[in-house]
């Protein structure tokens, strides 16, 4: 145990440096924490959990209010303890709507994958109001899904980012996991926030996101019909951009390396064989099998030497098959966040950021190649809302195999999908520039798009047309949606 604690910390310190770990995470660069002088104060971790349940909603939001000048607007942020006997506590930090707040502003939460990357990439990187410059300092973001819907993103699961756990058994093991504790901490996250409490809200994010997205979102759903639970959430949609969710039908890279030109054809043959084995694997239930051949083919997350795709290709980043490596800018917020000034506005005082997530990813092994397309399904054929969408230019969920696994969910809408027209859609009709491709069935409720000129973080490589196909998306649904039910098994 304690050589294992040991090679954990050893790695962690290797992330530190170098700036690539994850699957899906390996590649996000991590930037370089701040480490904190013993002569500065980072101030004290903030649990609203225990007022919450002293009733002291109006304090809890008070103590959690962040001012973050140039940021006009206020935001919120705070740990909410999911687990008590395993001291788990969830970070969120929470930015209502630069438009101020409307009944019908959406709330969304935003998750980012890994397992184990931390969703303020997102708000730093993509979507969010502010990002960090070169020179480290803090400006704000021209074009952010913040203007007009309220933003909440969580550090998922525990131990991911700033969240954290003090026991082994605190990490989740499955998706089911993952949205127990999540659901657990947006009940706790409405009870403070209960102005934002009847909005719509929609649950999105990226990546390995692809199955905490379809898990909380069916959790949520489920829990809504328990009696016995009291905080209901106004749940109406999901979102998933480039999002691995059914790993069988998606893992098939052969074909699409070659028709990029990336491989050739004896390094097909390979890559084919890799895939079908990987695709046998999980037939035969041997996830971790499967997790171990996709890791050595591509993903290089848990490897202790270099991918066959790195190896053939020369190319690190698996994100966008232009680029070499991932664009350093990426990785700028992280020292700011954890330097010691910002760690007493934010609320986290001296607790680590990232240093768990090697170990969020091994806890989760066997749950990565397990498929996330059946709640998809049920989400989608109890009429809510959902969105899938990929950048063109990726390679780890490349955009023919997102299309694949949607093209087998099974649910009423399947054959009305497939047989819908593929439109061209501009951001406005005067652009010479093609955003992408949309398909819709069921009333616009189901929507696939394809993001031209885009990688795997979308709203990062083409913000103006990832905000543009959001906000169809949204307007395109119908006012009042049929009744919700989905049949629990
Ligand atoms: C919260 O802050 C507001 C505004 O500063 C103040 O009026 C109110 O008394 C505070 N409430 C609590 C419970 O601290
Ligand atoms: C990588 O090295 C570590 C430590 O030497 C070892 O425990 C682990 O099993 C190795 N992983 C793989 C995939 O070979
Ligand atoms: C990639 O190349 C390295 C160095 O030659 C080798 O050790 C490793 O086994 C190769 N990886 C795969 C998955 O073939
Ligand atoms: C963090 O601060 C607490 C006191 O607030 C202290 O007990 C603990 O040792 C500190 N941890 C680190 C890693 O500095
Ligand atoms: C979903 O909507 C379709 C028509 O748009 C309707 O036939 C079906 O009954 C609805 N399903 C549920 C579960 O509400």
């Amino acid at each position: 145990m304690y050589i294992l604690a040991t090679i954990f910390i050893y790695l962690t310190a290797l992330s530190g440096a170098h700036g690539y770990r994850g699957p899906f995470r390996r590649l996000y660069p991590t930037g370089k924490p701040t480490v904190l002088d013993v002569n500065e104060d980072p101030g004290e971790p903030l649990f609203l959990t225990p007022y919450i349940e002293q009733g002291k909603l109006a304090e809890a939001r008070n103590l959690s209010l962040v001012n973050l000048l140039p940021l006009k607007q206020q935001s919120f942020s705070g740990y909410l303890t999911v687990n008590k006997a395993y001291n788990s506590n969830m970070f969120f930090w929470f930015f209502p709507a630069q438009n101020g707040n409307k009944p019908d502003t959406p709330v969304m939460l935003w998750l980012q994958g890994g397992p184990g990357s931390s969703s303020l990439f997102a708000l730093f990187t993509e979507i969010g109001p502010i990002y960090i410059d070169a020179n480290g300092y803090i400006q704000l973001r021209e074009i952010t899904w913040n203007k007009n819907y309220h933003l909440i993103f969580i550090d998922n699961p525990v131990g991911t980012g700033f969240s954290f756990t003090d026991n082994e058994e605190g990490y989740a093991r499955s998706q089911e996991d993952v949205a127990r504790d999540l659901h657990s901490a947006l009940t706790q996250f409405f009870q403070i926030f209960t102005d934002y409490a009847s909005n719509p809200f929609y649950v999105t994010g990226e990546s390995y996101a692809g199955k905490y997205v379809p898990s909380i979102t069916y959790k949520i759903h489920v829990e809504n019909q328990n009696p016995q639970v009291k905080v209901k959430i106004n749940l109406k949609g999901m979102t998933i951009g480039d999002g691995l969710t059914d790993p069988l039908n998606q893992y098939m890279y052969g074909d699409f390396l070659y028709q990029i030109g990336l491989i050739d054809q004896s390094q097909k043959a390979y890559v084919d064989l890799q895939t079908a084995l990987m695709r046998y694997a999980i037939e035969q239930q041997r996830y971790i099998d499967a997790f171990h051949l996709f890791d050595a083919l591509l993903n290089g997350d848990l490897l202790n030497t270099t991918s066959y795709f790195y190896n053939v290709t020369g190319i690190k980043n698996y994100f966008n098959y232009l680029l070499t490596d991932a664009p350093e800018d990426q990785g700028y917020f992280v020292s700011f966040i954890t330097h010691a000034e910002r760690r007493k506005q934010i609320h986290v005082g001296n607790l680590s950021y990232g240093s768990q997530s090697d170990t969020v990813e091994k806890m989760l092994m066997n749950d990565v190649m397990q498929s996330m397309a059946w709640k998809v399904a049920a989400i989608a054929s109890a009429n809510y809302s959902v969105m899938i969408y990929n950048g063109q230019l990726d390679i780890i969920i490349a955009v023919p195999l997102t299309m694949e696994w949607v093209n087998q969910l099974n649910w009423f809408g399947a054959d009305e999908l497939h047989q819908a027209p593929r439109k061209v859609w501009k951001v406005a009709d005067s652009d010479s520039e093609v955003a992408g491709y949309i398909k819709t069935a069921n009333n616009n409720r189901f929507f696939l798009a394809t993001v031209r000129n885009a990688g795997h973080m979308v709203p990062y490589d083409q913000p103006r047309a990832m905000l543009d196909l959001l906000e169809r998306f949204l307007s395109a649904q119908p006012k009042s949606p049929e009744e919700k039910q989905i049949k629990t098994v």
